[in-house]
C-alpha cells in the first residue's frame, strides 16, 4: 500500500467552470505528479440528490471527464473511472452502512443544510442520510492517506475517519485513516459577484466559446461605489478585479490598479482587456477539448481503463475486509 495515495471524487454536474479550474482540478493536476491518485465521477452520489431526474448524469459525466482531460488531468499519471463501475464502492457502503451509528449522520451539518436548501426536494431518504457513509467507503476501498477536499466536505471527511477507527476498533486494523488535504484556492466570484455556481447563472464555462466569456465578462460587476467614469475606483472592492489576479500580469494589473483608482481608465475598457487575456489563457484549453470531444470513445475508454486499474486494487481491499469480518 502507498502511504502517498490519494482519493477525490466530483459529483457530474456537467461543464465545469473557472472555480471548479482554479480549485479542485488545479490541485489534482499537481497532485498527480506527487502522488497515487485516484480521480473519479460520483454517479452515485448525483443520486442522492437526482434520485428523480437521472437522464442527464450519463451526458453530465462526459462533459465533466472531459474538462477534467481538457484541463491536464492525464490518466497516464493517475486513474480515472466511473464510482459505478466499480462495485466495490457498494459492497463496502452496505458494511460500512452495519457499523455506522445513524446519530453520527443525523448531526452531520451538511446533512439538515442540504435539506434546508433543496427543500422543494424530498430529501428524507435513507441514501442522502447515507451520503458520507457512501464517501467513506470511496475513500477507504482504497486505503487512502490525503483526501483533497474543500471547506465544506470537511464534516464528511470526519465522519469517515470515524468509520475507519470504528471498523479498525471491531475487526482488526484495516484502513488508515485519511487526513484532509485543505489547499487555499482563489477567490473566484460569478459574474454577480456571488459564488461562481452553474445553479446560479453566474458562471463561466471552458466549454463556452470566445464570445460568451467576452460577453460574461463585460457584464461583470465592478466597484459598486464607482458610479460616474470620472469617480475614481477600488479594485479592491471590485468583482471583476477578482478576475484579474489570475489572468492579467503582474505590470499590467498594477498599471490598472492606478489608473482606477485615478479615474484614468473606464471599467468597460478595463474589463476588455481582462477579457482579452481570459480568453487568450483559455483558448488552449478549448482547442484541447474539442479535439477530445470529437475523438468517439474516448471519455468511455479511459473509464474502462480506470475502472480495470481501480476495481484491482478495491477487489484487494474487500477481500481484507471479508477476511476480518470472517465472512
Ligand atoms: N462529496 C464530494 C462533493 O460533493 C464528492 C465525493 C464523493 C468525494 N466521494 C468522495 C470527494 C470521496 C472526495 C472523496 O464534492
Ligand atoms: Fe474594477 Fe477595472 Fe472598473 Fe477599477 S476600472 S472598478 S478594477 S473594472
Amino acid at each position: 500500500m502507498s502511504d502517498k495515495r490519494i482519493v477525490s471524487g466530483m459529483r457530474p454536474t456537467g461543464k465545469l467552470h473557472l472555480g471548479h479550474f482554479h480549485g479542485v482540478l488545479a490541485n489534482w493536476r499537481e497532485l498527480q505528479e506527487e502522488y497515487e491518485c485516484f480521480f473519479f465521477a460520483a454517479d452515485w452520489h448525483s443520486l442522492t440528490t437526482e434520485y428523480d431526474n437521472t437522464s442527464g448524469i450519463r451526458e453530465s459525466t462526459r462533459e465533466m471527464v472531459l474538462d477534467w482531460l481538457a484541463f491536464g488531468v492525464d490518466p497516464s499519471k493517475c486513474t480515472v473511472f466511473l464510482q459505478s463501475q466499480v462495485p466495490q464502492h457498494a459492497e463496502l457502503n452496505l458494511i460500512l452502512s452495519m457499523i455506522t451509528p445513524v446519530s453520527w449522520l443525523e448531526r452531520n451539518p451538511t446533512y439538515k443544510e442540504m435539506q434546508e436548501n433543496l427543500e422543494a426536494k424530498d430529501l428524507s431518504t435513507f441514501g442522502f442520510l447515507g451520503y458520507p457513509v457512501l464517501m467513506a467507503s470511496d475513500i477507504i476501498v482504497y486505503k487512502a492517506t490525503r483526501v483533497p477536499v474543500g471547506h465544506d466536505q470537511l464534516p464528511h471527511l470526519e465522519i469517515t475517519r470515524e468509520i475507519a477507527r470504528r471498523f479498525n476498533f471491531l475487526y482488526r486494523p484495516v484502513f488508515p485513516e485519511p487526513t484532509a488535504l485543505l489547499t487555499e484556492t482563489p477567490k473566484v466570484p460569478g459574474i454577480d459577484g456571488r459564488k461562481m455556481s452553474k445553479s446560479y447563472g453566474n458562471a463561466i464555462f471552458l466549454s463556452e466559446t470566445a464570445d460568451e466569456t467576452r460577453k460574461k465578462i463585460m457584464a461583470m460587476v465592478t466597484d459598486t461605489q464607482r458610479v460616474r467614469r470620472s469617480d475614481p475606483g477600488e479594485p479592491d472592492r471590485c468583482v471583476a478585479f477578482n478576475l484579474h489576479r489570475l489572468y492579467v500580469p503582474d505590470d499590467e494589473r498594477n498599471t490598472i490598479v492606478e489608473a482606477c483608482r485615478g479615474a484614468q481608465i473606464g471599467c468597460v475598457d478595463c474589463k476588455k482587456i481582462l477579457a482579452n487575456h481570459v480568453v487568450d489563457t483559455l483558448a488552449p484549453f478549448r482547442a484541447r477539448r474539442e479535439e477530445l470531444a470529437a475523438q468517439p470513445g474516448l471519455v468511455d475508454g479511459i473509464l474502462a481503463e480506470g475502472k480495470a486499474r481501480a476495481a484491482a486494487e478495491a477487489a484487494r481491499t474487500m477481500a481484507e475486509v471479508r477476511d476480518a469480518i470472517q465472512l
